[in-house]
């Protein structure tokens, strides 16, 4: 269903509702874009159990058709349905449409956290390492179970197209310095690579973007003691998972956490956080982190004017207009938090 049909300046993108949570924080985008003059022209389709109930697939042939045709996608979360053979929707839409980058930008939002002033970015490799999932057990006398092995696979292409990828936002952004993190001391074939692609590509950047390395387990406890000395932080899937809700974490929280997952053939962005079942409904969710997600992909097309505007006005919203929902410390409804960035859009527009 289109809602809107693009015209001459119009970018069409798919607009994916979403389970729980997600319909009612995306009627809050869709308003808040819509009071920016973002010119998306939104094709709506469904996923997740919106999917099954509209054809019997979590990610039905018109979902997928129609991501291919516009190249960029907003979700709302989807609820993976437990059992019954599904398998998760996100492991298809990133293998589909080979989103090999994970981007996870965290910023403080409100003062007063733990952490005051942070603003660091997470690039993931979203399609390789231990992610493959080539698993298996060797049973040894009555325990089918007694020995589990996994393999994970790293490329050197894969590893290059990341660390490039990393530094190439790095470029674009006006980040200084990229860390490469790796277990490249234990694991030296399959984090090896990675770090030693890594270090070729940054080559390519030298003077213009610094780069450093880190072993993975002293960045946890570096993020931690002083996430101030990091900037553009790339790593491998596994790693990046983990790390990625640590920074989340520094932050606040799921409730401020976007995410894009980007590829050559199309770019999804969403909230880092699921369908919420146990808030769903009620109208109090934080729309925060699906527009931070609508922020990205405003810069992802080049409109960089409108994704500041837009990042600009959640911070006024959240600390001079004191509009917070629950999640945040406050009292607000999703509607009153979008109906408040709303008016801050329209008041700096005139
Ligand atoms: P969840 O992220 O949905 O919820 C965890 C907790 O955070 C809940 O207490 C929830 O109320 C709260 N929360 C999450 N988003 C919030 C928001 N915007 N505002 C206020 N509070 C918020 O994680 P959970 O419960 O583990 O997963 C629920 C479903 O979502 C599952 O079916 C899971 O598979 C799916 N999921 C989907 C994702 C996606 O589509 N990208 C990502 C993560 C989970
Ligand atoms: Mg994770």
């Amino acid at each position: 269903m289109t809602i809107s049909a693009p015209g001459s300046n119009q970018i069409p993108a798919t607009l994916i509702p979403g389970d729980g949570i997600g319909p009612e924080i995306v009627d809050a985008v869709t308003q808040v874009l819509a009071a920016l003059g973002a010119p998306f022209a939104w094709d709506v389709q469904q996923g997740g159990l919106a999917g099954i109930e509209a054809a019997g697939d979590p990610l039905p042939g018109v979902t997928l058709d129609s991501i291919r045709k516009n190249k960029l996608a907003l979700k709302g979360p989807l609820t993976t349905p437990v059992g019954g053979g599904f398998r998760s929707v996100n492991v298809r839409l990133r293998e589909e449409f080979q989103l090999y980058a994970n981007l996870r930008p965290a910023r403080t939002l409100v003062p007063g956290g733990r952490f005051e002033n942070i603003d660091l970015v997470l690039v993931r490799e979203n399609l390789e390492g231990l992610y493959v999932a080539f698993e298996h057990y060797i049973p040894v006398g009555d325990d089918p179970h007694a020995v589990a092995i996994s393999s994970g696979v790293n490329t050197r292409e894969g590893a290059r197209r990341i660390v490039r990828y990393a530094f190439e936002y790095a470029v674009a952004h006006g980040r200084r310095k990229v860390t490469l993190v790796h277990k490249a001391n234990v694991l030296k074939a399959l984090t090896g690579v990675f770090l030693e692609a890594g270090r070729e590509v940054a080559r390519a950047y030298e003077g213009r973007i610094a780069c450093d390395e880190r072993i993975v387990d002293a960045c946890a406890m570096q993020l931690v003691l002083n996430p101030w000395q990091f900037d553009v932080i790339v790593t491998t899937n596994l790693f990046g998972d983990i790390l990625s809700d640590l920074i989340a974490g520094l932050v606040g929280g799921l409730g401020a956490a976007p995410g894009a997952n980007i590829g050559e053939k199309a770019a999804i962005f969403e909230a880092v956080h699921g369908s919420a079942p146990d808030i769903a409904g009620k109208g109090i969710a934080n729309p925060t982190a699906l527009l931070l997600a609508a922020g990205l992909m405003l810069d992802h097309v080049g409109l960089t004017q409108q994704a500041t505007a837009l990042r600009r006005g959640i911070d006024a919203v959240l600390i001079e207009d004191n509009v917070r929902t629950g999640d945040l410390g406050g009292s607000s409804s999703t509607q009153d938090f979008a109906a408040a960035l709303v008016q801050r859009i329209a008041s700096s527009r005139t």
